[in-house]
């Protein structure tokens, strides 16, 4: 009899950890390690929700809570969705959970039928966690390669193809990790059109709506149509926005009938989500968005300066992002070639040696579904971004 079941040792172990790992230990060994792989904000949490989460717990905050969420956060959560993504969902249809990862995993296993294999379409480069969700709870990923002439979106006609009697969600992050990509409100109309002609289900993922930095602004899947709103469930979460990963606080709003049974599931995995997070949360979606806006501005300073740099190189490119923090550089025209006696053959081994070499420590695309692309994340100083931009660059350049 097998130890591990079935459904665990399908998860492929993360490729990110071990590069991170290695870059961690070389910066404790006293290396000046520069580190594009972080995937959260540089910046603390702002002081008022700071402030929100010591008055709760002076308050006594600290009992359970509903385990769907306190009744007031789920409120504000109604009025932000309405606010910012034109939607008008009743309290009874948000779930809070820990962190949007969490509200991702419910919903794939409130709708995935395991036995069944029922399909999910993931376009790629995707976020790392996607596949292994679906696999998880007995569904299958179908992962469909997005064209850098199309700066990595899915378009319509490649969802259709890869739609089959046995789809049942598609799973759409804009804007994208790890792409930077973000779709104007006709690519999401024309990408809605073809689910509702099909009958499938929308995961939208919008935990990084805030951070765009280009004329577009994302649009919700949900706001195309009655019937979009009925076949979507849409994620979102304070963690990036309001740079508080560490406190773990997801959300999602669904059709009653979804949200219902992710609550039922929720009161018996989890419960609820830790109060005092809840309170701070309450306080950061009914307050000005200053801060917001200021981490933004810095956020893209730095997207342009890398833009910039990286135009500058011989030999490696990137699509131009227009959201979240981080860029696909595209460095396959070095596989092939060799450091000393090392070999490129692909985004690992780039990775790896690169971070040996030049002490850069990049998340390679192969973790993503894109093994021609190593990821930066410009969550980081612009004078370290920079540098470790230059030491990309010279590194290339000494490849034989
Ligand atoms: C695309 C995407 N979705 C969801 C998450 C999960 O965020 P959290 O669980 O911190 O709310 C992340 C975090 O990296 C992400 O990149």
């Amino acid at each position: 009899m097998q130890v591990l079941s079935k459904r665990i040792r399908g998860i492929s172990p993360s490729l990110t950890l071990a590069i991170s790992a290695k870059a961690k230990a070389m910066k404790a060994a006293g290396e000046d390690v520069i580190n594009f792989g972080v995937g959260e904000p540089d910046f603390n949490t702002p002081e008022h929700i700071i402030k929100a989460a010591e008055d709760a717990l002076e308050r006594g905050c600290t009992k359970y809570t509903p385990a769907a969420g306190l009744p007031e956060l789920r409120r504000a959560i109604c009025d932000k969705f309405a606010r910012d993504n034109g939607l008008e969902y009743e309290p009874s249809q948000i779930i809070v959970s820990n962190g949007a990862k969490h509200s991702i995993f419910n919903v794939c296993f409130a709708l995935l039928e395991p036995g069944e294999n029922e399909e999910v379409i993931i376009p790629a480069p995707y976020w790392l966690t996607y596949p292994e969700v679906v696999k998880v709870c007995g569904g299958v990923p179908v992962i469909v390669n997005t064209q850098k002439k199309n700066n990595f979106k899915i378009t319509p006609e490649e969802l259709r193809a890869a739609i089959t009697p046995k789809t049942k969600l598609f799973i759409f992050n804009s804007p994208c990790n790890p792409t930077g990509a973000v779709y104007s409100e006709a690519e999401v109309r024309a990408l809605a059109k073809v689910c509702e002609e099909t009958g499938i289900y929308v995961l939208a993922d919008e935990i990084y709506e805030k951070l765009v930095y280009g004329e577009e602004k994302p649009f919700s899947m949900a706001a195309v149509s009655p019937w979009m709103m009925d076949h979507t469930v849409t994620v979102n979460g304070v963690s990036k926005t309001y740079a508080m990963t560490g406190w773990r606080i997801g959300y999602l709003g669904a059709p009653l009938e979804i949200a219902k049974a992710i609550s039922s599931f929720q009161s018996h995995a989890t419960s609820n989500p830790n109060s005092i997070a809840q309170y701070a949360t309450i306080k950061a979606l009914n307050s000005p968005e200053a801060s917001v806006e200021e981490m933004v501005a810095r956020f893209a300073r730095r997207r342009l300066a890398l833009i910039e740099r990286v135009s500058e190189m011989k030999d490696v490119y990137c699509i131009i992002p227009e959201g979240a923090f981080y860029a696909m550089l595209v460095v396959s025209s070095t596989y092939g070639k060799s450091f000393g006696s090392q070999k490129i053959t692909d985004s690992v081994t780039f990775s790896d040696i690169l971070l040996d070499a030049a002490k850069v420590a990049v998340v390679p695309g192969k973790a993503f579904g894109a093994d021609d692309c190593v990821r930066i994340s410009y969550s980081l100083s612009m004078k370290d971004m920079l540098e470790g931009l230059e030491r990309i660059d010279a590194f290339v350049q000494s490849l034989q």
